[in-house]
């Protein structure tokens, strides 16, 4: 069974890099955000206004736990290294890669990205938003067994950099 869990901040590329990813190594692709408003018939800016954060988060724990039975790369939120319950579960997955951004650059990606509506960012002042990036930068790193920078570098190219990290 081959997985490979990405995690990283909001606008690392995790969802793009995901399926460049699950195309080259012919496996399918989850997003557990998008698996999490498929299940809950709401998007997830709905979901953190009618539910909030913290049921947000147990139901991404939930999606995270179910994907250990499924083979394929496997997207997750940015929060998902947010909570004790999550980190243990990350842990039994064998490649979690963690895609890095300077918190300037995310900012910019975010801000240009009109698909995906970020609560976090919406709600929080640029300095709050960034201080979420930095509480979560030793989470990441503690998570991810594999830390792959991307920063001025193509889809390909990061792809390409995993499966020589992850090991083929
Ligand atoms: C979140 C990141 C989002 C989504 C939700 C919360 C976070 O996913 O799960 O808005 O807490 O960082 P992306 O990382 O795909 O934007």
């Amino acid at each position: 069974m081959k997985q490979i869990v990405l995690i990283g901040f909001m606008g690392a590329g995790k969802s793009s890099v995901g399926q460049k990813l699950a195309e080259k190594l012919d496996i399918p692709l989850y997003d557990t955000d998008q698996l999490i408003e498929k299940e809950k018939g709401m998007s997830i800016p709905e979901i953190f206004e009618v539910h909030g954060e913290d049921y947000f988060r147990k139901e991404e724990v939930a999606m995270l736990e179910k994907m250990k039975q499924v083979s394929g790369v496997i997207s997750t939120g940015g929060g998902i290294v947010s909570t004790e319950k999550a980190q243990k579960a990350l842990a039994a997955f064998p490649h979690v890669v963690f895609l890095n951004v300077a918190i300037e650059d995310l900012v910019e990606r975010i801000k240009k990205d009109k698909e995906n509506v970020r609560p976090l960012f919406l709600n929080n002042s640029l300095e709050a938003f960034q201080e979420i990036y930095f509480k979560r930068l030793p989470l990441y790193q503690r998570a991810g067994k594999i830390i792959v920078e991307n920063q001025n570098k193509g889809i390909d190219e990061i792809a390409h950099e995993i499966i020589l990290k992850v090991g083929g």
